[in-house]
């Protein structure tokens, strides 16, 4: 992170167009983006999209995470969605279970 190195990821998203609002989630890291959702950010185009944030942390909360999100985004709408302390464990993945679901948003849940 020191070094501003951004890794390349593993997969890509060939249908980007078809999305209009993206939920966009990571771990609160050094108070501020992680370098892999660094690299998502430059490969995609999201003008016209809204982007909304949610973030695991150790406490810190989303940190600076959404205002740097919003610096590298010029333009489109980001906005705030949820946080969750959560320091490893596998109680994550119930967690979004529950608040997608108690926001009707059950179908967007794959496994
Ligand atoms: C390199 C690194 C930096 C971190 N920085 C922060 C931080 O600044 N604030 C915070 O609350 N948690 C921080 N954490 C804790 C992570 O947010 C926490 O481990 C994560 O939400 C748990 O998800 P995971 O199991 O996918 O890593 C950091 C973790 C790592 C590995």
């Amino acid at each position: 992170m020191n070094a501003g190195t951004l890794p390349p990821l593993v997969t890509s998203i060939t249908n980007m167009d078809d999305y209009d609002v993206i939920l966009l989630g990571y771990p609160t890291w050094w108070a501020t983006l992680p370098p892999p959702v660094i690299t998502f950010l430059t490969q995609y185009d999201f003008r016209g999209k809204e982007v909304y944030s949610f973030s695991s942390h150790g406490g810190t909360i989303f940190g600076e995470s959404v205002s740097d999100l919003q610096k590298r985004l010029p333009g489109v709408y980001v906005g705030l969605l949820a946080e969750y302390y959560y320091s490893g464990g596998g109680d994550l993945g119930n967690m979004l279970r529950q608040w997608l679901t108690a926001a009707g948003l059950d179908s967007l849940i794959l496994n």
